[in-house]
């Protein structure tokens, strides 16, 4: 089950391997939260999975209607399809709405990427997280650091599976190919001398005066080099309600872009001399390449790109922000320790866990 944008990524190499291996039939249902070509059609060129299956068209709204919009419509699909084992991914709101209708249904339910924890009640992912977990038979993890979270909740330990990181076989499989795309030449930049920044969170964009201040800080940042802005469509309508676009449009370190494809965001990511970002993939992206990030948020559920790899925490305000950013302009390198198994084979190994499991569930 797919639904918004970072899915794509955690759920195209779950989907490969299984095709791949032959042992299983599957089928791929989209909700449609994110929609379009853009928020999602070229992803699933980009990284070479089919069209979905279903494709139930739940689009926007607040999280109320979202997530019942989407159970709406995902319960006759499950009823109708009945399947051995329900796939969900990461801690969007489709991935909330699926996980409710599959455990209601008393179908067995995998979450792909189980245990993060930001311990930030405040955001929906976190809360979509907590409550997907708690109703998943196979809870299977990208670090220890989600084990550990797991266990100190009551979870079973033989529900845990520590498998690894399903979006970085994704960066693996496509690198050499988002090069390809030409994307920094068509763009006119030089490798390691421009910044990547993305924001999309809503206690950064829905608030005019605190996206003003990150504005400003970018622009500042813009005039040591230049920030590459590929635009939420979140951040875009709160920048057009308050006259900032307007105003970020002039400056010429800032370049704002539509959203980007898989392959040309990764294509700028990867020779990027740094990342700005609130986005909780770019900060696992950053650490698989090797590239400095700065995370412009308080908490993050993903403490391993702290720890071995290159994020930094460095929250909202302006000074520390410019702060941060001198310090990584002026070092040479980035120390960085990709965790294990972020090696590329995370799709592989819970595909012939789902094999083995619902072999051992069917004796
Ligand atoms: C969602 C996820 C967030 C994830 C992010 C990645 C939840 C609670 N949030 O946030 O965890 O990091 O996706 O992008 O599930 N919109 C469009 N076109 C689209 C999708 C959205 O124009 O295809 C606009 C709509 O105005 C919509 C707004 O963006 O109201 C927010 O979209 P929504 O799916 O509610 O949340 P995101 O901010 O995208």
């Amino acid at each position: 089950m797919v639904g918004a944008r970072p899915n794509f990524m955690k759920v195209g190499p779950v989907w490969k391997a299984i095709a791949a291996r032959g042992a299983l039939k599957q089928k791929l249902v989209h909700t449609g939260q994110h929609y379009g070509p853009k928020m999602s059609e070229v992803f699933f060129s980009d990284l070479g999975i089919p069209p979905p299956d279903v494709h139930l068209g739940v689009g926007s709204g607040t999280h109320a209607e979202q997530t019942a919009k989407a159970m709406l419509a995902l319960e006759p699909v499950f009823a109708s399809e009945r399947p051995d084992l329900i796939s969900v991914a990461g801690d969007v709101n489709s991935t909330l709405a699926a996980a409710l209708v599959a455990v209601k249904m008393e179908i067995p339910l995998a979450h792909v990427e189980a245990g993060l924890r930001s311990f930030d009640r405040t955001m929906p992912e976190e809360i979509n997280r907590v409550l997907t977990d708690r109703v998943s038979d196979l809870l299977l993890t990208p670090s220890p650091d989600a084990d550990e979270n797991l266990l100190r909740e009551g979870t079973d330990r033989s529900r845990i599976f520590l498998v690894g990181n399903a979006m970085i076989d994704s960066l693996l499989q496509s690198l050499d190919r988002a090069l390809a795309t030409g994307t920094l030449e068509a763009m006119r930049l030089r490798a390691r001398e421009y910044a990547v920044c993305t924001l999309h969170r809503p206690v950064n964009v829905d608030d005019p005066r605190a996206l003003s201040r990150l504005l400003s800080t970018l622009i500042e940042i813009g005039r040591r080099l230049p920030v590459v802005f590929p635009v939420h469509p979140r951040t875009r309508r709160t920048m057009e309600q308050s006259g900032l676009l307007a105003v970020a449009e002039v400056e010429r370190g800032l370049r704002l872009l539509e959203p980007m494809g898989y392959l040309e965001l990764l294509a700028l990511t990867s020779r990027a001399r740094l990342i700005l970002t609130d986005s909780g993939g770019l900060q696992e992206e950053a650490t698989a390449l090797g590239v400095p990030c700065l995370t412009l948020r308080e908490s993050t559920e993903r403490p391993v790109t702290i720890t071995r790899g290159t994020n930094v925490l460095v929250g909202t305000d302006p000074a520390r922000i410019m702060k941060e950013v001198e310090r990584v302009l002026a070092e040479r390198d980035c120390a960085v320790r990709v965790p294990e198994l972020w090696d590329g084979k995370t799709g592989e190994r819970i595909a012939a866990l789902y094999e083995e499991w619902l072999g051992r569930k069917a004796t």
